[in-house]
Order: structure tokens, then sequence, then C-alpha cells
């Protein structure tokens, strides 16, 4: 062995070693896929095709290290604001990610879900999620959640709706809500909050991600591009978050 692959050898299991409590939930915010390819001569929708398989590399890493959710942000409710072609070049992306995934998730037993507006959707993808979705829904080895036509916001708006809804059916009083009841009506209630939200491409921001339920969780912003976001790189985001302390408002 040469003393660089040493070298990185020995990193990679002082990093294993320090990752002695994983997230039960990961969050990521997949930032960077256009800078990437322009750093590159090549076209945006090349830098979401690269990312893509940071997607595969990093659900498997999940499986592999423990983390029982993760949350990707895929496409947001202000990305339909987005050229046409990409857009399109980001469904045709996904369609073809699910196509191509189904059957590792079969393997490994995870549980594909969607969080978002999904009816706003091309009906192509639509039905391709709604296949895996109802294929999987019974697994129970981790769940891979795809924030797809998501905002925080209109998660936050379209739960009020549903609460003003049950308040007017007379099944709720105003005096009923409460924390609880409203994150009993965000889009996936049983999913536990995130304990980890990573961003990559180094923005300092939340961009509309996960408002109700990140108000614990952990931050890691890296510089690193998405599609640069390889294994190493997530076991980095593992170890710093190992070495939190989580307070809660508490003082201990
Ligand atoms: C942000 O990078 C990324 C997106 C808006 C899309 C993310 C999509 C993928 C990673 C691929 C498809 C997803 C799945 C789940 C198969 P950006 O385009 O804003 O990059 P920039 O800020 O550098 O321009």
């Amino acid at each position: 062995m040469t003393r660089k692959n040493k070298r990185s050898a020995d990193n990679a299991t002082s990093l294993t070693a320090a990752i002695n409590k994983v997230p039960q939930h990961v969050a990521i915010i997949m930032d960077g896929n256009g800078r990437w390819a322009k750093a590159r001569g090549l076209s945006r929708l090349q830098g979401h095709k690269e990312g893509t398989e940071t997607v595969s590399t990093i659900v498997r890493a999940c499986k592999k290290l423990g983390v029982k959710y993760l949350t990707l942000y895929a496409f947001s409710v202000e990305n339909w604001c987005r050229p046409k072609q990409e857009i399109n070049g980001l469904m045709k992306l996904l369609i073809h990610f699910l196509s191509k995934k189904v059957s590792e998730l079969h393997e490994n037993k995870v549980r594909l879900r969607v969080a978002g507006r999904i009816h706003d959707l091309p009906g192509k993808v639509q039905e391709a999620l709604t296949q895996v979705m109802k294929a999987t829904e019974h697994y129970d080895g981790g769940q891979l959640i795809l924030a797809l036509s998501y905002g925080g916001r209109a998660e936050i708006t379209d739960a009020i709706v549903k609460i003003a809804k049950q308040v007017k059916a007379g099944t709720l009083t105003p005096a009923g809500i409460d924390e609880n009841v409203i994150a009993a009506n965000m889009y996936l209630p049983d999913v536990p909050d995130p304990d980890l939200l990573i961003r990559t491409s180094g923005e300092m921001r939340i961009s509309n991600f996960l408002l109700w339920q990140i108000s614990y969780s952990e931050l890691y912003v890296t510089d690193v591009m998405w599609p640069d976001f390889k294994e190493e790189e997530f076991k980095k985001a593992l170890a710093s978050y190992a070495g939190r302390h989580r307070r809660f408002g508490n003082i201990k």
C-alpha cells in the first residue's frame, strides 16, 4: 500500500469510528448540480443526471450506515419557474430513476414515499411514483422520501386548510388546535422530524424546506456540490452529527 493510500484508508477508518451515533432521519437539500455542470462546460441537465447518481449512492449509504429515513429535496414548488426544458428533463430523470431503482428498493425492503403536491406533477410521473409507492408500502427496511413539488409554506398552508375543514365539520374546535394537531396534518405525519439537515454547495439557506419539521434539526452545510457528494462526504456529515450535543432548548 502506498503512503497516500494508507493515509486515505486511515482517514476512512477514523471517520467510520467517529460515527458513533447515527441519525434516524436525514434530510438533504441537494444543491449545486447546475454549478457542477457549468464548471465542466456541461449542460445543467447533465449536472442533474450526475446528481441522480449521487442519489443512488446516498440511498445505499443510508442502508449501510443505518439511517432509517432519508428525505431528498428533489423539486420545489418554486422550481416550476425554471425553463420548461429543464423541468421536463428533471421529470424524465425521475421516471428513469424509479424504473432503475425499484429492484434495489425491493431487495433492501425500502419504502418509497412522496412529500409534496403530487397532483401538480405530470401524469406519467404520478403514475410511476404511485406504482412504486404501492409496491413498497409494506416494507420496513427504511424509507426514501422524495420531496416533489414541495414547499414548506405550501405544506403548512395545506395543513391549515385541512384543519379548517375539520373545524367547519365540527370534528375539531379552535381550542383543540395545538402543535400535535398541526403536526398530524402535515404530509407525512408518522415520519419523525429530521435529526440532521444537510445542504450541499455552500449556500446558507433553508429554501422553504421542511419549515415545520426542522425546528431542532442539526444543520450541516458543505461546499461540495451535490454530484460530488459521495459516501465519504456523507460520512463526514454523520461524523459531525455524532459530535453534536442536542439540547432541544434544555440546558443539559
Ligand atoms: C438543485 O441544484 C437541484 C435540483 C433543483 C434538482 C435536484 C434533482 C436531482 C438531484 C436529480 C433528480 C432527483 C431524483 C430523486 C432522481 P441547482 O440546479 O439549483 O444547482 P445550481 O444552484 O448550481 O444551479
